[in-house]
């Protein structure tokens, strides 16, 4: 019984409609509930499909210049960071902190980058605010100076050159602020974009299936954000929100709140980034009260080998996911939904053992996520004035059109991207678990931007298995510096569990990660090759990428030997 979440364990209670149960009924009951929760009903579906329905605004998409202006990497010369206004909201100015650039007479905010594999990027950051920042490039495999992994930051007015080669594998990367303690704040008013890396591999997949970028390739960047009454975001993350991370409760995609965008019945390409601070989606397209099956195309390190044929996936912060729907399945005057299905988030349940006023008031939202879900996909007016993880949302509407007769066909092989290999021996260990103080450890380790607990050698190959507590949260954790392949899953929750193949695998898992979400309870053992040709020692961070979680400590430093 002690592995249930609070939340679980109180639903299951009510399902019994008796407090006084044995606990070995209670567990089975948990089970159902858990699995009846994954399993959409159609009424629940539906709900979603009509919030969709009166969605207004048209997405936001990459365009020529401004906000997420696509610009290629060699035009990315200097950037500066600055303070400035945005209209997020239809009529109201949002402060905003953003990437600016100027480049052939026009303006760039955030620019969507682009590059090729094997291309040097040369830039200049230049800080034009009044703390400071760093930008790291999430995903690339950098040596330690250009990684931005904030051991060097850029002082108020001061500026840092970057000059590196692009050795990555072709995919949509990002990048965002980095500077310890700054890093969530920064990234919530506005510090993040993508930066696109093409090879051979991705070129035959365009050309293939007829894709352009912004047009039947759309990147959509999904952030959650809290706004006062001006329009202006509220970052005000208390003691329990550091612990649990911060959730805002309007959804964004691109910017754009409550979006539509029109599609052809064709092969459409979504390159989906999870840009929230701590905030999980479960997502999944529904069309007339029932899901619309997809393909896993690509993660966070380019594309699989073989397309994955599903009809939900998790993304956690900071992971991408490349995703072809093929809207040829839908006639034309129908519309796609976009949505984040209901799921049991498995916060507080740390926290709940340790008393105290922060860990009570967790407890707290984790009561109030019960009831919820009780409700699941109630409209958003009617609920309660508060931001969950793991709600049900509807992020976006695709309204199908007419469109030219299209014939393509996904190609049964996307990439040459081998297997992965268990490296030969015993895998370390990191473990993650919540401290007696309420800070969330690794291996009982906070940071100390003064010690590195961990050093391996360049060149070696290395299991990790990274275990989560079970009285814990789910934790996405990121590796700078090396990108790694998922060898299995043991310990699942049910809903997770749910979705997975043999050894426990998700669809998700079978690409290159560099972040990987770790549910309570779960141990996850990845393969990592810390082979790189950069010359003497390098050093980088290992880290949770719920902002919030990063912020209070969950990261440690992890240096290569050279
Ligand atoms: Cu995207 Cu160290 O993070
Ligand atoms: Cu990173
Ligand atoms: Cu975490």
């Amino acid at each position: 019984m002690f592995d249930l979440s609070r939340r679980q364990f109180i639903g299951s209670l009510s399902a019994l409609g008796a407090a006084g149960a044995a606990p070995g009924m209670a567990f089975s009951a948990v089970r159902k509930t858990t699995q009846a929760a994954s399993a959409e009903s159609a009424a629940a579906v539906s709900a979603l499909e009509k919030a969709a329905a009166g969605f207004g605004n048209p997405l936001r998409l990459p365009g020529t210049s401004g906000l997420y202006g696509v610009l290629p990497a060699s035009e990315f010369r200097e950037v500066h960071v600055v303070r400035t206004e945005i209209e997020v909201l239809p009529g109201q100015r949002t402060p905003y902190l953003a990437y600016a650039v100027e480049s052939g007479g026009k303006q760039f905010l955030n620019p969507a980058l682009l590059a090729r594999r094997g291309d040097e990027m040369r830039v200049r950051l230049v800080n034009d605010l009044d703390e400071p920042t760093v930008i790291h490039w999430h995903g690339l495999s950098l040596d330690a100076r250009n990684d931005g992994n904030g051991m060097t930051v850029v002082e108020p007015g001061k500026s840092l050159d970057y000059a590196f080669q692009l050795r990555d594998r072709a995919s949509m990367y990002w990048y965002h602020p980095h500077a310890h303690g700054f890093i969530a704040k920064q990234a919530y008013h506005g510090l993040a974009s993508l930066l696109f890396i093409d090879d051979d591999e991705e070129t035959a997949l365009r050309r293939e299936l007829d894709l352009a970028l912004g047009e039947t390739e759309i990147p959509l960047v999904l952030q959650d954000r809290q706004f006062d009454a001006q329009g202006r975001l509220q970052y005000v993350p208390t003691a329990t929100d550091l612990a649990a991370g911060w959730v805002g409760e309007r959804l964004l995609v691109n910017l754009t709140e409550r979006p539509f965008i029109q599609a052809g019945r064709r092969i459409v390409r979504f390159r989906i980034l999870n840009g929230s601070n701590a905030r999980t989606y479960r997502l999944a397209f529904l069309q007339g009260g029932r899901r619309l099956g997809f393909f896993l195309a690509g993660t966070d390190g380019g594309l699989l080998a073989a397309p994955q044929r599903i009809d939900e996936s998790f993304i956690s912060p900071g992971q991408r996911l490349d995703v072809l729907v093929d809207l040829r399945e839908i006639s034309e005057g129908q519309a796609v939904t976009l949505a984040s299905l209901a799921f049991d988030p498995m916060h507080a349940e740390g926290a709940g053992g340790h008393g105290g006023h922060d860990a009570g008031a967790m407890e707290g939202m984790a009561d109030m996520a019960g009831m919820d879900h009780s409700k699941m996909a109630m409209p958003a007016a009617s609920k309660a004035n508060m931001a969950m993880d793991g709600d049900a949302h509807a992020l976006l509407r695709i309204d199908v059109k007419a469109s030219p007769a299209y014939s393509r066909k996904i190609p049964a092989v996307l990439s040459a991207l081998p297997a992965a290999v268990a490296p030969k021996g015993a895998p370390r260990r990191m473990k993650l678990a919540l401290d007696i103080k309420g800070h969330w450890t690794i291996n009982g380790w906070t940071f100390d931007p003064k010690v590195v607990p961990v050093t391996v050698r360049r060149g070696t190959a290395e299991t990790w298995l990274i275990e989560n507590a079970r009285r814990s949260m789910p934790h996405p954790m990121h590796l700078h510096g090396f990108k790694f392949r998922v060898l299995e899953r043991l310990g699942s929750p049910a809903q997770v569990h749910a979705l997975a193949g043999a050894k426990g695998l998700l669809a998700q898992d079978r690409g290159m990660l560099d972040t990987v979400h770790v549910w309570p309870g779960e141990s996850v053992r990845i393969a990592l090759d810390f082979s790189h040709p950069y010359a003497g020692d390098q050093d980088y961070v290992f880290h949770c990428h719920n902002l919030e979680h990063e912020e209070a400590g969950m990261m440690i430093r992890y240096a290569v030997k050279g």
